[in-house]
Formats: structure tokens, sequence, C-alpha cells
């Protein structure tokens, strides 16, 4: 049971290998939501690939386009054109194999924790000791053990994105996307999950792909990271986050690489907030203020 997350196989040079891990792979991606005069191009001409075992974050300013290409990544929605190919097969409808945890709580409140978790197997009829002892064991791993059978209301915040981690990880799905799924935590609680979160990966070496717009938490998690430009969403740069796990949060940011990866990384989104704050985006505005206040503060450390 416990072998989801700790007994991987392990290859020639003794390396561990993910149990699973999928690749995804994105060509020539476009979506254009409307049509005739009411057509809205959102994504255009997106290519990257989410690469096998590797954390990739994508960050870019609110409205960019994010959540539109997880939609099609998720197989919710098709691109207009292009291609997304999970492990070489075309990504054609949902699947367990990808498996999205939102920004917004998907814990059913009526269900205690530990209903929340066995809520996928039960949905394919497998409640049995295995998945069972899985869900305890999982419990046990993002902390909730204590908190087995109490009610979404009676958990904080992050006790509840906890909650969905195991919720999703249960299913063992091939690639985990999650889109900004601490936004709205306050920022200790944050900080904690990022922590918890890249041990879970650390562990696992499951394919992620997490959405952000919050770029300590971009680079802080990242293994592989996408910056994007506003919309019509296209990938602005790909900046690999060389530095070695497992992190500590504490003396991540004292690291030399990962402050260049942060101060190259604000710059870029600083010039795509600027294009489209001179189009009049509120959401660019307040990009643009965020981003002042943190650049005083990190100048002020
Ligand atoms: N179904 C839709 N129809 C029309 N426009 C949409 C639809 N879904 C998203 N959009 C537009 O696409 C843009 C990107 O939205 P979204 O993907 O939610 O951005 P993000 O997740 O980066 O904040 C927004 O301007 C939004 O209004
Ligand atoms: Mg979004």
């Amino acid at each position: 049971m416990a072998a989801v997350l700790e007994e991987r196989p392990v290859d020639t040079t003794g390396k561990k290998l993910a149990v699973t891990a999928g690749e995804i792979k994105l060509e020539h991606v476009c979506k254009t939501y409307g049509k005739g005069p009411f057509a809205k191009d959102v994504i255009k001409d997106c290519s990257f690939l989410i690469e096998r075992s590797k954390l990739t974050v994508m960050i870019g300013p609110s409205g960019c386009g994010k959540s539109s290409l997880i939609r099609l990544i998720a197989g919710f929605e098709s691109p207009t054109s292009g291609k997304i190919t999970l492990n070489g097969k075309p990504v054609t409808h949902p699947g367990r194999d990808r498996l999205v945890v939102f920004q917004e709580s998907a814990l059913f409140p009526w269900m205690t924790t530990y209903d929340n978790i066995m809520y996928g197997p039960r949905a394919r009829g497998e409640d049995n000791q295995k998945t069972r002892d899985l869900a305890n064991f999982l419990l046990d791993k993002v902390g909730l053990t204590a908190f087995r059978d109490k009610y979404p209301t009676q958990l904080s915040g992050g006790m509840q994105r906890r909650a969905e981690l195991a919720r999703a990880m249960i299913n063992n799905p091939e690639v985990m996307v999650l889109d900004e799924p601490f936004r709205g935590l306050d920022a200790m609680s944050k900080e904690l999950m990022w922590e918890y979160y890249a041990k879970l990966f650390e562990e696992s070496h499951r394919t992620n792909f997490f959405v952000t717009t919050d770029i300590d938490e971009a680079v802080y998690l990242a293994d592989r990271l996408l910056i994007m430009t506003n919309t019509p969403m296209q990938v602005r740069a790909v900046i690999e986050v060389d530095v070695p796990r497992p992190r500590s949060l504490s003396s991540f940011f004292t690291s030399d690489r990962a402050n260049d990866v942060k101060m190259q990384a604000l710059s870029l989104l600083h010039e795509e907030a600027m294009k489209s704050f001179s189009g009049g985006s509120k959401a660019a505005a307040d990009f643009v203020e965020a981003y002042a206040k943190r650049k005083n503060a990190t100048a002020a450390e």
C-alpha cells in the first residue's frame, strides 16, 4: 500500500524512479473562445513539455489563460488547434491519469476527511482493505490522522488543502495538475503548504504540473519554470530551477541561484504586466502594484 508513494523501482544507477509518472506534451496549442466578431484568442501557439517525474510550474499574470490551458490538459475542453498528448497518446477526454486539484475547495461538505479521501476508490467500487489502508497512510502523510472523522468546515484552510492533496493522490494519477491550490491561504499556512507539498513530491517523484501567480511559490517548488505572456497566452521563457532537493524553505531564498531565477522571472512578469497595464487591464494594474511592493521588500532585505 505504501508502495504508491515509497517503494519505488530503482534504475541501473540506483536512482529511484516514480511508480507512476506520465509525460504531457503540448504542440502548437491554440484556444479561441467565441466566434466571428466575438472571438477571443486566449491561448496562442503554446508548446512545451511537462517532463516525467518533474515538477513543472507555470506562472503568469492573472487572467492570462492558465486555467483555460488546464481545462485542455484535463480534457474538459479541446484545443481549437494543436495537439496535447499524454505518454504520446492524444488527450481527448478527462481521465483518472490526470487529476486536477483546483483553487476552489472540491471537498464534499457532508463527508468526513476520510470519506472524502475514499471518494475516488468508492466511486470505482474499490472500497477494499488495500484502499482503506492507503487512505489511512495518506491521512498520516498529510498530517490529518487526528482529523479523520471531521467535516471540512471543522478543518482550517490549510488542512482542507492537505485533505484535497490526499484525495487526489489516492487515485494514483500519472500527472497531478494543480491550479493555484494554495490561493487564498494566509502567508503562514501557505509556506507550510509549500513545504508539505514539496516533501510529498520529493517522496513520489510523480509528474506534477502546478499553476500559480505567486513568484516565491513558483521558484521554491519548480524544477522547471514556465513564464507565460498575457493573453493570448504563450510561453515567454523557460527557466530550469537547478537547485538541489530536498529544499529547505528557510535556506532556499538565500541561495544565489534561487534569487537569480526569482529576479529574472519577476522582470519578465513585470514586462508582461506593463504591456497589459498600458492596455488598461485591472488585473495587470494589481500585479504591477504587488510587484512594486515585492521589489521594495526584496531590496530592503
Ligand atoms: N469559456 C470562456 N468563454 C470566453 N472567454 C473565456 C472562457 N474561459 C476563459 N475565458 C477568458 O480567457 C481569459 C483567461 O482566463 P483564465 O484561463 O481563467 O485565466 P487565468 O487562469 O490565467 O487567470 C480571460 O480573459 C477569460 O475571460
Ligand atoms: Mg485561473
